[in-house]
């Protein structure tokens, strides 16, 4: 019987809560038998504290290593893991040489020597410990199989009356129970804390009404290009180009001139918001909810429905600028196919066939924009869009 089996067997964990497995097979399957038997393998078993919810838990009968059994194997894995620390201990004094006595300037191949070499033996040195510890633990370490029991997680019935019984003497000491204008007026008390939370919520701003239904588009509202404020005539648009264009009320009367924003009096005309905005944000607000794009596409190649047959001039069509995904402005338009593609999330809209969500996250179409000419010949809008633009919204409609 080695050291080994010797120490386990001896160890005293045996016959209580731990079992110390190493020793020779038969032994070893002789105290495998021992646990199937107490543990009733196969079955419920009952152990000494009681039944065992688990039976058995499906472990393997434990098998001792060779260096557990063979002194000559377990003499083998001791020199294998004495020459590794050896060689480390070597390699060590190697990286101090070298660190020594090569020159820093000279080279291996190009590369600086030293480097190399310190590299290399700080590599081995570490290497090595490392993998003679491994071999260690898993050759030579004392093999143990250990049992341990776990404790009841739910208190003992002395601590949980103790429990209750401190809330009974809180309830008592606190007088609740006697109490009786306390007990009625702290409800309403405590209750009405929420009030000042929801009062906040009104500094969210005004409700939006039906302001996210409409935008600033009106029938015969000329449709100017976006920057130059320039109106635009059909003839003007080549087949397969992209125009982004916004309702002429965002510009002054006089194409070019600069533009410095909305009087007050257009402020207040455009209480369409619903917000006291002051004129720079009603600027962005309406900018932001009437872009719109303008293309021309090639006589054959669309699909109207007949509601939207006299929304077109002559193969010009225009569509809201805004995603009906999550609301990003988007100018991505491939003229081969008339898809337009969001950028953010890729959705793709079909412009040759109403504005149709071919693929992606978005659920609903782009909503097109019914265009005529007025006697000019400058493009302007037939009404606002006849649906919501941009992001879904939970009271959406198509009114
Ligand atoms: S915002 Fe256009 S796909 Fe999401």
């Amino acid at each position: 019987m080695s050291e080994l089996e010797n120490r386990s067997q001896g160890s005293g964990h045996g016959e209580g809560v731990a079992q110390t497995s190493t020793g020779s097979a038969e032994s070893h399957g002789a105290l495998g038998d021992t646990l199937a038997a107490r543990e009733g393998r196969g079955e419920q078993g009952v152990s000494p504290q009681g039944p065992n919810p688990l039976g058995d838990p499906g472990l393997p009968v434990h098998r001792p290593r060779p260096t557990d059994v063979d002194p000559r194997a377990a003499k083998r894995a001791e020199r294998q893991v004495a020459g590794m620390f050896v060689v480390s201990s070597l390699a060590s004094i190697a990286f101090v040489l070298a660190y020594i006595f090569i020159p820093v300037d000279s080279t291996i191949l190009g590369i600086g020597a030293q480097n190399v070499a310190l590299g290399a033996t700080a590599g081995v040195a570490l290497f090595l410990i490392g993998i003679a510890a491994i071999q260690w633990a898993k050759k030579l370490m004392v093999d143990e199989e250990v049992v341990e029991e776990r404790h009841d997680i739910q208190s003992s019935d002395a601590d949980r009356a103790e429990a209750l019984e401190m809330l009974r003497d809180g309830a008592r000491e606190s007088g609740l129970g006697r109490r009786t204008l306390i007990k009625l007026s702290i409800a309403p008390a405590l209750g009405l804390l929420v009030l000042p939370v929801v009062v906040l919520l009104r500094d969210l701003g005004s409700l939006p009404k039906d302001d996210l239904k409409h935008t600033t588009w009106a029938t015969g509202m000329r449709v100017v290009q976006d920057g130059t404020g320039k109106p635009i005539r059909a003839a003007d648009i080549p087949v397969g180009s992209l125009i982004n264009v916004q309702p002429a009320s965002l510009y002054p009367t006089e194409a070019g001139k600069a533009y410095s924003g909305p009087t007050e009096g257009e402020v207040a005309g455009g209480e369409d918001l619903g917000v006291n905005a002051s004129a720079k944000e009603y600027v962005q607000n309406t900018r932001a909810r009437s872009s719109a794009i303008l293309i021309r596409i090639e006589p054959g190649a669309t699909t109207v429905a007949p509601d939207r047959a006299t929304w077109n001039v002559g193969g010009v069509f225009c569509y809201s600028k805004i995603c009906s995904h999550m609301g990003c402005p988007i100018s991505l338009y491939e003229q081969q196919t008339h898809h337009l593609l969001c950028p953010c999330h890729q959705s793709v809209y079909d412009l040759a066939d109403g504005g149709k969500i071919i693929f992606g996250p978005s659920a609903r179409d782009m909503p097109q924009l019914p265009i005529m000419v007025d006697r000019e010949g400058y493009l302007v809008a037939q009404s606002d869009f006849t649906e919501p633009v941009g992001p879904s919204f939970w009271e959406r409609g198509r009114t």
